[in-house]
């Protein structure tokens, strides 16, 4: 049972991984363990000598050894001796804003809750089951819901809280995290995955020094800036080896990491909705639920925590059948025309990838109202039959008739003020009374936590898709949020609108992907500007970066892959020189970068020669083939991109019969050795074919004794190696 309470002590178990908890004498919920299986209750660990300055509960009477700012919590209140950071503040009728909780009971749910209104981790076989253990105030009725979920496969806990008000008084919380864990191992390095727009998720380790290291979204999204997730690991952590933590946040809006060592080395991670954009009012009788946050341990290094969570991703996340489907390799519009298109030129491009085998044409921005800027008409999702020469009904179906799929892109939450929507519904935009509101890309955010847009924007795309016979749905949003202000709430509510507006967002996700079972839905925001757990439970897909030049997708898709599934990591090829960064780079690199994600083309096909349209014909073959393993199959990082002048990764089947390595070298010296690259994941006593030769390698050698990349001259050459495993190696036949 992956369960266990034992009296006071609760012990949730995965396949290698135990945490534990335990209600101690006054009634505290203690956090015991987080780490490997021990086989024992581990609270002999919690004994503290006096600490001078860590203040005593009044009910601990004269006892000077028992402090909460020294033990570790389970989720963390403030305002009674515990000086560290608080998970959850909640302020008070009378003006104060203290919580004293103690533990009031526990239920045990044979599966799995979800959390209304929210993205939240499933289990479609429902054999996993639930603790939920309540905390009271000591004074109020005001109740804290702890959820766990062990994930036994996964090695996955999935964590929420939900805070009751039973009280007779109307409460303002302040502050609600949806996951606190109290570690006692202060040698710890942060691993985070910052960036910027067209550079998202990049990576950065920093030992965590006392104090508190912060990271958040302000912006309304989860941003380019900051991904809601990180990584705590022991100093000597790597790829294979040594202790790490994960956790990531299934929510998509403005949220907060806090990593703090405190003065007896210890440290605490805090996560949740970001404190200065959020006050939520919570009525007598009403819930609040908080995002779920996901938490794996590792005890065998970075890789297997990044497979933790893609197996995660993959079966408990990613609610969308699209998932384990063969999803379509698409032809995209944007990087080959931009707004400057016709229907003619369109359909010109949908021959040219039929011809080369693509599955599904999608038309980018550019397509409505007057759109043919980026200064205008969002909110007017009129097509524009006059740039498109013909209905958009009639566009799809002439592109259905070339044997493809049609997908469209939208940018539901966004106005601008040239357009009929604004001026007919000024009072849909946030906008703060007496100010006027900020642009960014000259466009005004959509009021989402008003619910009468959230039905508008639901009717209006609804139709769109019904009405056009469309395969594929492209969900942008291209600006952070400010002037967060609604005139939908009340003014003493208006601390509600971020979180608001994401419940608005999921609503409307929720609708029309349930609604459209067999529409593909990509995710994108500017790129990968919100590409996290949150969206990724509706969407199956995400645009991973505007930046489509291979040299830096190697580095963008790396930080992704540390949380994210391949088969989210939405990757086109695109042309040369690349519209971000002016490099030049060969079409076989560009597929080969391309080819670890969900694989397509951005580019003019029209323009290209016989040639490169023979090789993209080839390489849709070769990725068609390969699908199935680069979604399903367990994902390497052979190289570090940051450090190493090389971007190498691996692909291995879950039965361990195929194996994928991908490389790109930024940069051939003269008279250097070959680039030597050790596999991991394999059969140390299997056979394996290089795919094409007759060449075979134990998998001891090609992890031992690594492969050589013979990679030919040039800046960012790539090469593809597949490998089979044809069996066991006749063990007389290993030479040494
Ligand atoms: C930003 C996206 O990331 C691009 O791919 C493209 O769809 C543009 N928006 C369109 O405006």
């Amino acid at each position: 049972m992956a369960i266990l309470i034992d009296g006071t002590l609760f012990s949730l178990t995965t396949k290698d991984s135990l945490y534990q908890m335990q209600v101690d004498e006054y009634g505290v919920l203690n956090h015991l363990w987080y780490g490997p299986k021990t086989g024992m209750d581990m609270s002999y660990l919690n004994q503290y000598p006096e600490i001078s300055f860590s203040g005593n509960l009044a009910d601990t009477g004269v006892k000077r050894d028992y402090s909460l700012n020294d033990r570790p919590l389970e989720y963390a209140e403030g305002g009674m001796t515990d000086y560290r950071t608080p998970a959850v503040r909640i302020l008070h009728p009378d003006g104060s804003s203290a919580l004293d909780l103690r533990y009031a009971g526990y239920e045990l749910l044979q599966s799995k809750p979800e959390i209304d209104h929210l993205p939240a981790s499933f289990d479609r076989s429902q054999q996993t089951p639930a603790l939920k253990i309540t905390l009271k105030d000591a004074l109020y009725p005001i109740f804290v819901h702890l959820f766990y979920s062990p994930f036994e496969q996964e090695n996955v806990i999935a964590r929420s809280v939900c805070i009751e008000n039973r009280s007779d008084h109307l409460l303002t919380l302040d502050k609600v995290s949806s996951l606190c864990l109290d570690l006692p191992d202060g040698n710890l390095d942060v691993i985070h995955f910052h960036g910027r727009h067209a550079m998202e998720r990049l990576v950065e380790r920093l030992p965590v020094g006392f104090g508190t290291f912060r990271f958040e979204s302000r912006r309304g999204n989860s941003s380019h800036q900051h991904n809601p997730a990180v990584i705590l690991a022991q100093p000597h952590t790597t790829e294979t080896h040594g202790a790490c933590y994960g956790a990531c946040l299934l929510y998509s809006g403005c949220y907060q990491v806090e990593v703090q060592k405190d003065q007896l080395e210890q440290i605490r991670l805090i996560m949740g909705l970001e404190e200065s954009t959020f006050r939520w009012k919570l009525n007598p009788g009403q819930v609040f639920n908080a995002p779920e946050a996901l938490l794996s341990y590792s005890n065998k290094g970075l890789e297997m925590l990044s497979h933790q969570f893609h197996d995660m991703f993959r079966e408990h996340v990613i609610r969308s059948s699209f998932v384990h489907r063969p999803r379509p390799i698409l032809i995209n519009n944007w990087e080959a025309t931009y707004f400057d298109f016709n229907g003619k030129k369109l359909l010109e491009i949908a021959d040219a990838a039929q011809e080369c085998g693509i599955d599904l044409f999608v038309l980018d921005d550019g397509w409505f109202g007057n759109r043919n800027s980026d200064t205008e008409s969002l909110g007017d999702w009129q097509v524009n039959e006059e740039k498109l020469g013909m209905p958009l009904a009639n566009l799809s179906k002439a592109i259905h008739e070339k044997q493809m799929q049609f997908g469209l892109w939208i940018e539901p939450e966004m106005v601008s003020e040239e357009s009929q929507l604004f001026k007919d519904h000024p009072e849909w935009v946030l906008w703060i009374p007496g100010r006027y509101p900020s642009r960014s890309r000259h466009q005004l955010v959509l009021d989402l936590g008003n619910p009468e847009v959230v039905g508008y924007l639901y009717q209006t795309f609804a139709k769109i898709i019904a009405d056009n016979q469309i395969d594929y749905i492209k969900w942008d949003m291209n600006r952070s949020i400010s002037d967060f202000y609604s005139s939908y709430l009340p003014k003493q509510r208006q601390g509600e609108l971020a979180h608001r507006y994401m419940l608005g967002v999921y609503e409307l996700a929720d609708r029309l992907t349930s609604d459209f079972p067999n529409v593909l839905f990509e995710g994108c925001a500017g790129g990968g500007g919100r590409f996290d757990g949150g969206m990724l439970y509706y969407f199956p897909q995400y645009w991973c970066s505007d930046n489509t030049d291979a040299h830096c997708r190697t580095q963008i898709q790396y930080g992704t892959s540390f949380f994210y599934p391949i088969s989210a990591v939405g990757s086109h090829v695109s042309a040369v020189p690349n519209h971000q960064t002016g490099r030049m780079s060969s079409l076989e690199t560009r597929a080969t970068v391309a080819m670890a994600g969900t694989f397509g083309y951005e580019l003019d096909l029209t323009v290209l020669g016989p040639e490169e349209c023979e090789q993209i014909q080839k390489q849709v073959k070769v990725y068609k083939d390969l699908q199935p393993l680069i979604f399903d199959g367990d994902y390497y990082r052979l190289t570090d991109p940051f450090q190493d002048g090389l971007a190498a990764w691996s692909f291995v089947a879950k039965d361990g019969s195929q194996v994928l390595v991908q490389s790109v070298i930024y940069e051939q010296k003269p008279n250097t050795r070959y680039s030597r690259i050790q596999l991991r994941g394999l059969d140390s006593n299997g056979l394996y074919r290089k795919d094409g030769t007759d060449a075979c390698y134990t998998g001891a050698a090609l992890m031992e004794g690594g492969m050589l990349l013979n990679l030919p001259h040039g800046t960012d050459s790539s090469q593809t190696i597949r490998l089979s495993k044809v069996g066991p190696h006749p063990s007389e036949n290993i030479q040494g």
